[in-house]
């Protein structure tokens, strides 16, 4: 769900390796030609991305439109990502960039938000220099104050974390958007200490928002023309919301089925979820509704228990293994993807073949994989010791990914010859004879585009190649 490192990735939903730092814009409406402009960049997770249309909806409240062209902004931001080095280190180049263009504008104010915020303000603001703002995950509500200030010469600053902001009232600016998928956020924070993981550093506790407004935001997208929406939390299956009027609690479950009856066209995705957290009562609602996908972003992390300890994933090889199965036994059509680790701390090379074998025996159909980036303030960090050397994580790394891909290939090639409804995203990467979309299970198919059709169609394509990244296929 990461892209600083897309490369890595075999195929990536969620975040095109080509839309790094995509640069949303939204189109000027007439009458806004003299309005404020800002120019926004996203890094990190699916949740970075969606919290870039709250920001653009907060910022327009307050007069600003979105401008793609970094010369014509009054505001440059940048929604950065913490959860590996070189992720930070990408956005450093770029701070680095704003600021050549900042000397031929003074007048133009920088920000970074997000995950990079809490960890180096001080560093951005005192030390660099290099940027006007710096505000948090949860104080985008404050972005219009913290603006005004820094227009008066002061550095606006706010990265306090909240326990309660779901920003549940706000309704996104679609940025960047194909009209046909959106994201929805459900839910804000991770109580998860993974060891090697500094998002609940970043983000702070995890808090669930309204359920009803999440229904209400699907709604809204529905009646919008829009055909998929997906549910984004850092662990979806521990979503859990109290009706402050009933007292009544709408687990994860319960709130997949309320988003699944907003329309049977709307087809519901959901990320991430966590082994530990997954609950039969889900997989029930994957089987019996249609239009929620068969398809489960499953991190494992390693396959081997002791390192899974030492993460502290809170379950282990077998404990996983078990999971899986009945996720093939509730949903055999099921695809299940994952996220991988290479190079923990003290990994021997037995483990990381355990981790191996897992890719093969849970049939991923693809993964996102990194090596172990150690980051400041961690449990792993504070205890362990980082003694892979970086040659090793990097040759554990290739391995993971060839196998993976292997692992993908033999999923796609069992998909030719069947055929499976398509929801079409727009014309093909290579193509604009060819369209894209994707099946349930979340794999990209291309095929020839056919009178009549159009992006957010559902259509029926029978597959007749794949790679290891893509299907092909007719219309049938
Ligand atoms: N080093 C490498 N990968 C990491 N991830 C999170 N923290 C780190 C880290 N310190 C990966 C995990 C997680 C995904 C979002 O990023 O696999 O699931
Ligand atoms: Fe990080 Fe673990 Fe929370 Fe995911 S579940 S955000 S890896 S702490």
């Amino acid at each position: 769900m990461y892209n600083d490192n897309p490369t890595l990735n075999l195929q990536n939903k969620t975040i095109d390796p080509n839309k790094q730092g995509e640069v949303f814009f939204k189109e000027q409406k007439e009458g806004q030609e003299n309005k404020k402009k800002f120019y926004i960049e996203s890094y990190g997770c699916s949740m970075n991305f969606s919290d870039s249309e709250i920001v653009a909806s907060i910022l327009g409240d307050v007069g600003f439109t979105a401008t793609r062209n970094i010369e014509e902004s009054d505001l440059i931001l940048i929604n950065t990502c913490s959860i590996r080095e070189k992720a930070e280190e990408t956005v450093r180049k770029r701070l680095r960039v704003f600021d050549k263009t900042k000397k031929q504008k003074p007048d133009m104010l920088v920000g970074v938000l997000g995950c990079m915020a809490e960890r180096l303000k001080k560093k951005f603001l005192e030390e660099e220099k290099l940027v006007d703002l710096v505000v948090g995950p949860d104080a985008y509500r404050d972005l219009p104050n913290l603006v005004a200030s820094a227009e008066t010469g002061e550095k606006g600053i706010n990265v306090l974390l909240s326990r309660e902001e779901t920003y549940a009232d706000i309704s996104p600016v679609r940025l960047g958007s194909n009209g046909v998928t959106a994201f929805i956020s459900i839910m804000r924070g991770c109580d998860n200490m993974c060891s090697f993981c500094v998002v609940p550093f970043t983000r702070g506790r995890e808090r669930s928002r309204d359920a009803f407004s999440v229904v209400a935001e699907a709604t809204n997208l529905y009646n919008e023309g829009y055909k998929e929406v997906t549910l984004l939390g850092q662990n979806v299956d521990s979503y859990k919301w109290e009706n402050p009027e009933t007292g009544e609690v709408v687990s994860f479950a319960q709130l997949l089925v309320m988003v699944a009856a907003v329309h049977p066209d709307l087809r519901v995705r959901f990320s991430t979820s966590h082994p530990k957290d997954i609950t039969d009562d889900v997989l029930f609602a994957i089987r019996d509704y249609e239009n929620i996908c068969k398809y489960i972003h499953l991190p494992i992390q390693s396959g081997n228990s002791r390192i899974l300890d030492l993460m502290n994933r809170t379950y282990d090889r077998e404990w996983y293994i078990n999971k899986v199965k009945r996720i093939y036994e509730i949903v055999p059509d099921c695809a299940i993807s994952s996220d991988i680790i290479t190079g923990f701390c003290s990994e021997t090379e037995e483990e990381h073949q355990e981790t191996l074998s897992m890719i093969e025996l849970a049939r991923y159909s693809m993964s996102y994989m990194f090596f172990y980036s150690e980051r400041p303030g961690t449990l792993a960090a504070r205890k362990l010791e980082d003694d892979i050397p970086l040659e090793v994580k990097k040759k554990r790394l290739s391995e993971v990914i060839r196998i993976q891909a292997q692992v993908s290939y033999q999923h796609n090639q069992q998909d030719i010859g069947n055929t499976f409804k398509v929801l079409i995203e727009g014309d093909s990467k290579r193509s604009d004879k060819e369209f894209k979309g994707r099946n349930s299970q979340n794999k990209m198919i291309v095929f020839p585009k056919k009178s009549g059709i159009k992006a957010g169609d559902y259509v029926f394509v029978k597959v007749n190649d794949a790679t290891s990244v893509t299907l092909k296929g007719e219309i049938i």
